[in-house]
C-alpha cells in the first residue's frame, strides 16, 4: 500500500521534507519527477523559482493536477503521460538536469477510484491497471494457467497459501467471472484461521498489481535510463514501498558504488564499476511523527545516489533480477 494513502482523504506526499533536503543542494536546474501523482513533490520543488520540473505519470487522470501546475508555473513545468521506463524517449536538450526522482506505488486518488479495482473493498470487476497497460487483473485471474498463477502469487506476493488460493480460483472461474469481492472471499475462505494484522488479501493484491503494471521491469528500465540521462554530479532518489522494489533499488545503488562485487555468484568485473557515490548506505525512513499522521508511510524507504564520472553497463543488475523480469512476461 502506498504511503500517500490516508483514511481521512488527506494527501501526504511521503518523506517530502527528507527528499527536499537531499536534493536542495542541487537546486537551480531541472528535476524529473517520474511519478507525478497529485503533484506534491513537483509543487514543492517548483516553489524555488530557480527550479524547473519535467513530470511523468502513466495515469492520465492526473492531468487535472498537471494542468493546475502548468497554469501556476507556466514554462517551468512540463507534463508527459508516459511510463517512466520510456524516459529515454523524451526529447530533452539543454535543460540543465540536476536530478531524477521516483515515489513508487499508487496514489490516494487511484485507490479511491473504484474503476481501478485497487482496493479490497471495491465491488466491481478486477482491474488494477494504473494506466497504459496491456492487460488487467481480470485477464490474469480468468485466463492464466494454474501453475503460473501460483508462481505469480508466491514470487510477487510471498503468499504462503498460493496453491490453495489458486485451486479455489480455478474451481470458481469455471462457474462464473471472478470479481474483486469474489477474490477477497476466496482468500478469506482459505485463510480463515489466520490472525495477522495485515488484510488477508494484501499479498495476492500486491502480486497482481506488480504483474498487471509490470512494476519490476518498469523500475529496472527506468533506473538504467535515468542513469544514462543524468549528468555527472546529478542525483537519483527513489522512495519504495515493498521489499521487492527496495531490493532492486538497494542493489542498483550499492552494487554500482562499491568496488568489490556484492555477490559471490557474479564473476569479477573487468573494471571497477563505481558509477555512483552513496552518501547514506542505509535508507531514510519516515519519522515517528510522519507515521503517526500518515500510518501507511511506515513502509516507505528513501534511497539516493550521486552519479560519478564512471560509466556502467548494468549487466549484473539485469541478470540478478532476470527471474522476476521473465515472470512479468509470462502472460
Ligand atoms: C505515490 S504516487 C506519487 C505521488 C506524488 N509523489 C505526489 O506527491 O503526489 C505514484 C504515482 O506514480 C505513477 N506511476 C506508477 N508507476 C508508474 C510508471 N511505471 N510510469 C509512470 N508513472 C507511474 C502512478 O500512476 C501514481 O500516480
Amino acid at each position: 500500500m502506498n504511503a500517500t494513502i490516508n483514511l481521512e482523504n488527506k494527501h501526504f506526499p511521503v518523506l517530502l521534507n527528507e527528499l527536499i533536503s537531499i536534493i536542495s543542494p542541487l537546486y537551480g536546474g531541472t528535476f524529473i519527477d517520474c511519478t507525478f501523482g497529485q503533484g506534491g513533490y513537483s509543487e514543492k520543488i517548483l516553489e524555488n523559482n530557480k527550479n524547473n520540473i519535467i513530470a511523468l505519470d502513466r495515469d492520465k487522470e492526473v492531468l487535472k493536477y498537471a494542468d493546475k501546475l502548468k497554469l501556476k508555473y507556466k514554462n517551468r513545468f512540463k507534463f508527459y503521460n508516459i511510463k517512466f521506463s520510456q524516459l529515454d524517449k523524451l526529447k530533452i536538450q539543454n535543460i540543465n538536469l540536476r536530478g531524477i526522482i521516483f515515489d513508487l506505488g499508487y496514489s490516494l486518488n487511484q485507490i479511491k477510484n473504484s474503476q481501478k479495482g485497487l482496493s479490497f473493498s471495491d465491488t466491481g470487476k478486477l482491474n488494477m491497471r494504473m494506466g497504459l497497460n496491456d492487460f488487467s487483473a481480470d485477464d490474469v485471474v480468468s485466463k492464466m494457467d494454474e501453475s503460473n498463477l501460483v508462481k505469480v502469487f508466491k514470487v510477487f506476493g510471498n503468499e504462503t497459501y498460493s496453491k490453495k488460493i489458486v485451486r479455489e480460483i480455478v474451481k470458481k472461474r469455471k462457474e462464473q467471472a471472478i470479481k474483486t469481492q469474489d477474490l477477497v472471499q476466496i482468500i478469506d475462505s482459505v485463510k480463515k484461521y489466520q490472525k495477522t494484522k495485515i488484510h488477508n488479501s494484501t499479498k495476492v493484491f500486491q502480486a497482481l498489481r506488480i504483474l498487471v503494471n509490470k512494476e519490476i521491469s518498469e523500475l529496472i528500465d527506468a533506473l538504467i535510463n535515468s542513469f544514462n540521462l543524468i549528468p555527472i554530479g546529478g542525483i537519483m532518489a527513489v522512495v519504495t514501498f515493498h521489499s521487492i522494489e527496495d531490493k532492486i533499488v538497494k542493489f542498483f545503488f550499492k552494487h554500482y558504488s562499491e568496488q568489490k562485487n556484492t555477490s559471490r555468484y557474479f564473476p569479477e568485473t573487468k573494471y571497477s564499476e563505481r558509477c555512483f557515490k552513496l552518501i547514506n548506505k542505509k535508507p531514510i525512513l519516515p519519522s515517528a511523527d510522519e507515521i503517526k499522521k500518515n500510518p501507511p508511510s511506515r513502509s516507505a524507504k528513501l534511497r539516493y545516489a550521486i552519479k560519478t564520472n564512471q560509466n556502467c553497463e548494468f549487466k549484473e543488475f539485469r541478470e540478478k533480477f532476470k527471474n522476476l523480469i521473465n515472470l512479468e512476461d509470462i502472460i
